[in-house]
């Protein structure tokens, strides 16, 4: 029985889709949850920025007394893997679990896998990917224009901008048996990419694979314990970002957050 919160984390809104699956896994836990609000988006970033930033972001989160760390960032989740394992406290990203989730998925039909410009550039899921399902097509999309939309606002379902960028990333995914969601913030948006997708192609969301894994961890550790409590720590405008999440958490986080200075990106 451990009462400290554990620690989640992404550049902004994206992580949310983990925390709240977090949340129906485990009501209990305390959360302290750092959205970089004022360095996002993470995608559009060169792997040595994106190393820099990974250090930070644990170092900020093992300094809140964290007893675990959820990594809710696909990017760096494929471009740091190394870093995560070497954290102090145990950690997680949605790389491992996201893999184990799309090796179940039954037939010989192609898997897709839509993510941040960086995460696929880094080719780490896509490897991953081939190493589990031999003989399977895989088809790696990036999809830079979706987490500059959602952080401002396009997230509604029959927004024209959204709908155009969903249409045109989930062509090359028609014939997919599933497609995974690699990048957090897409959970967000699911509506939207569901629309340009046959009903029976799966999609599994790697936010939902690392919160999986995080209880897996704790129950694994004799480390559950809390009472629900929340925290949310912000390097960019707090008034954004409790509005966003708030209504995607769809209850409001007033009071619970506070600002954190933007770190300098030191290469
Ligand atoms: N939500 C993150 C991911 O899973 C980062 C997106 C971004 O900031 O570009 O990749």
């Amino acid at each position: 029985m451990d009462n400290r919160p554990i620690g989640v984390f992404d550049s902004g809104l994206g992580g949310l889709t983990a925390l709240r699956e977090l949340r129906r896994l485990m009501p209990e836990e305390n959360i302290v949850y750092f959205g970089d609000t004022g360095r996002l988006p993470y995608g559009e970033k060169s792997r040595e920025q994106l190393r820099c930033m990974a250090r930070q972001d644990l170092e900020l989160l093992c300094g809140q007394d964290v007893k675990a760390i959820l990594v809710a960032c696909g990017t760096l989740s494929s471009n740091t893997p190394d870093l995560l394992d070497a954290c102090a406290v145990p950690c997680s990203g949605v790389l491992r679990p996201s893999i184990e989730a799309m090796a179940r998925i039954p037939g010989t039909g192609p898997l897709g896998i839509v993510a941040t410009a960086a995460t696929i550039r880094s080719g780490a899921f896509e490897r991953a990917l081939r190493q589990a399902c031999p003989g399977r097509e895989i088809i790696p999309v990036p999809c830079p224009e979706l987490v500059p939309l959602i952080e401002s606002g396009h997230v509604e379902a029959d927004d024209p901008l959204l709908l155009d960028a969903a249409r045109r990333y989930t062509a090359p995914l028609r014939q997919a048996s599933a497609v995974l969601l690699g990048c957090t913030h897409y959970g967000i948006v699911e509506a939207a990419l569901r629309r340009f997708l046959p009903e029976d192609t799966a999609l599994v969301s790697a936010a939902a694979c690392g919160a999986g894994a995080i209880r897996h961890i704790l129950e694994s550790r004799d480390l559950l314990g809390g009472k629900g409590e929340e925290r949310y720590l912000v390097s960019g405008d707090p008034a954004v970002f409790e509005e966003g999440a708030s209504r995607l958490l769809g209850r409001s986080i007033a009071g619970r957050v506070f600002r954190t200075p933007v770190m300098r990106i030191t290469l």
